[in-house]
């Protein structure tokens, strides 16, 4: 007989805003049964197994979808928008979209990008390598993902300063305040969406190379994405892979930075770009957790959590779990391949779908910067943004570097 989760007693563990040093020292004074914490949401789960569990259990559903109702925003026509998002889809309408986007993100799809992601980083470095100093997050990060989401899309070049207002716009989405910046956030997301539809109607009489033409395109057993559909699934490409991608690189960086001979060894072996860039993920995710809600009563490990109970699971934490990574709290870009895949793309359906565009826009950052930035230092001390279950990285990291690389 299962007993209830609130009827347990369990360590209380503060991953909302926890420091994440103490949140590891917590998650290492556990002992290895303690795998259900509580914190503020509802429960946590730290290990390995229980957050693959957890996240391919189609039950729990992603709390994405709750957020707006959270975050106490009340106003329909933004709530109607949020539903019909990938971000938030659940069952069917969730699997269908996947089905029908899933080959235009493939990994051969993103190798089209390689050459113009090389020639964007070259272009920022560029910006700053006679100086040999920077703010890596201004200089180098905050610029680097809109020119590709761009050539993705198939939007020119002169537009892309529009992009990069409607993404932060945009982007709000994720501020505290969020429910003041609704007009903002709607204003944007409108513009953005007649922009998408006017490159949506060039596309469909003249097909190209890119994202757009392959939705457009996108199809399975007749059926295909709807105009609606198509602007959602551009707005979730800017949604998730926008800072997610600026503040991977910026932690990528900062941890680099604190091991100079990983970065030289980058520099001299690039081909080690594909395990850096999964190692410095598993050791330092800029995401370090996601959340689920159950939809119904679920049993798990002989615990009931009952419908509409809250989860998080710890990315970052699972990511030093032991019993999968033999030496969890080595950071290594040349220790082999782990027996597992790292979490911070998550897990389960709703597995990032950007992760191949991803890993190639950190695969071709990394050894160029460690090509053109030798002997790199964090000059003074990174700010980092705030440490909750969102996007972490530095606010603002001032480096050096070897000048005239
Ligand atoms: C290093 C950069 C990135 C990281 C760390 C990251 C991380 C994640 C994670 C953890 C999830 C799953 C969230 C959950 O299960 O609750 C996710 C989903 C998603 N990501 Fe990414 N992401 C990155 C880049 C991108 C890029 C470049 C794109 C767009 C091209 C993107 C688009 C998406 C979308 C659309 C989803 C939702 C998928 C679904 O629910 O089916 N992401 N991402």
């Amino acid at each position: 007989m299962a007993t209830l989760a609130s009827e347990l007693d369990l360590p209380e563990i503060t991953l909302a805003d926890g420091n994440y040093d103490q949140r590891h020292a917590m998650r290492q004074s556990l002992s290895r049964d303690q795998w259900l914490v509580r914190n503020l949401f509802g429960y946590g789960v730290l290990h390995y197994d229980d957050a693959t569990a957890v996240l391919r259990d189609k039950r729990w559903h992603s709390a994405t979808s709750r957020i707006p109702e959270l975050m106490g925003i009340t106003n329909p026509a933004f709530l109607e928008r949020q539903q019909i998002s990938i971000l938030s889809a659940e069952g069917d309408v969730h699997t269908r979209l996947r089905r029908l986007v899933a080959q235009a993100f493939s990994p051969r799809a993103a190798d089209r990008l390689r050459p113009f992601m090389r020639e964007v980083m070259n272009g920022l470095i560029d910006g700053v390598a006679a100086a040999g100093r920077a703010d890596f997050t201004t200089d180098i990060c905050e610029p680097y993902p809109i020119p590709i989401i761009c050539e993705l899309l198939g939007a020119p070049k002169r537009d892309w300063q529009l992009f990069s207002r409607w993404a932060s716009d945009i982007l709000e989405i994720f501020s505290s305040d969020v429910v003041d910046k609704l007009d903002v956030i709607m204003r944007a997301q409108d513009e953005l969406g007649e922009y998408t539809r006017g490159l949506i109607a060039e596309r469909r009489s003249k097909p190209a190379e890119d994202l757009l033409t392959d939705l457009i395109a996108a199809e399975e057993a007749g059926d295909k994405l709807s105009n609606d559909e198509l602007v959602m699934m551009v707005n979730a490409v800017i949604v998730g892979g926008t800072d997610t991608t600026r503040n991977q690189l910026g932690c990528a960086v900062a941890l680099f930075a604190d091991h100079p001979d990983q970065w030289a060894l980058l520099a001299e072996r690039p081909e080690l770009a594909p395990r850096a860039v999964e190692e410095a993920m598993r050791f330092f995710g800029a995401v370090r957790g996601t959340a689920r809600f159950a939809s119904c009563d679920i049993e798990y490990r002989d615990v009931l959590f009952p419908a509409g109970t809250f989860i998080s699971v710890g990315l970052a934490e699972a990511n030093r779990d032991d019993a999968v990574f033999p030496d969890p709290e080595v950071f290594d870009i040349t220790a082999s391949a782990p027996s597992q895949p790292q979490l911070t793309f998550g897990s389960g359906i709703h597995y990032c779908l950007g992760a191949a565009l991803a890993r190639a826009e950190l695969q071709e950052a990394l050894p160029l910067l460690a090509q053109r930035m030798p002997k790199l230092a964090i000059d003074g001390a990174i700010t980092w943004k705030p440490d909750g279950v969102g996007i972490f990285g530095p606010a603002h990291m001032p480096i050096t570097f070897a000048a005239g690389q």
